[in-house]
């Protein structure tokens, strides 16, 4: 890859969709599909961005602020961009349109076997919650994370 990697946040479109939705197959074994992202797109509480590099989407993350409590129901990047910060930046934006928002805890669910989400989790100060045994097709367990977001006001 180039050694020069220039990519910014924002949110999605309909446009991106195609490319999000390749992305998102090539991630999961049971992946979202294109009515998901697009249901994403104009719900009344969700705030789904992309990273974009040059005109090419290599990461997105989806929200949902509601409230006091935000969510983060989705989140990828692309394989051969990961290990660069997209994530982190994906998930600086998330936070601040929760804080915009409203939102004053930020969760989350993830596979206990989903090591590099958790640390990217715990590397932003999330906190295991809770479990729930055997979430994921019956098999493995989800945890549960949240994160205090609120910001005080001195
Ligand atoms: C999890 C995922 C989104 C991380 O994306 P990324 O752009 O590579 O992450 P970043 O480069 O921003 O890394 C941010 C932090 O996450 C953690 N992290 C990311 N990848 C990691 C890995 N492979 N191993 C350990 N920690 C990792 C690190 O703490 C890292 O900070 P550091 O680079 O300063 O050490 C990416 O691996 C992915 O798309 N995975 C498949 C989809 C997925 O599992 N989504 C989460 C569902 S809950």
């Amino acid at each position: 890859m180039n050694s020069i990697f220039s990519y910014h946040v924002r949110p999605m479109t309909g446009g991106d969709l195609d490319a999000v939705v390749a992305i998102e197959a090539e991630t999961y074994a049971s992946p979202w599909q294109y009515e998901h992202f697009q249901h994403e797109l104009t719900a009344h509480h969700s705030w789904p961005f992309v990273a974009v590099e040059g005109n090419i989407v290599i990461g997105y993350i989806c929200l949902m602020s509601l409230f006091e409590e935000a969510q983060i129901l989705n989140i990828a990047v692309l394989k051969d961009r990961r290990g660069r910060g997209v994530a982190k930046t994906l998930l600086e934006r998330a936070i601040a349109s929760a804080l915009e928002a409203g939102a004053e805890v930020m969760a989350l669910e993830v596979r206990a076997s989903n090591s590099s989400a958790i640390e990217l989790y715990e590397r932003f100060g999330f906190k295991q919650v809770g479990i729930r045994t055997r979430y994921y097709d019956a098999a493995e367990d989800a945890i549960l994370m949240e994160k205090i977001i609120m910001e005080i006001h001195k």
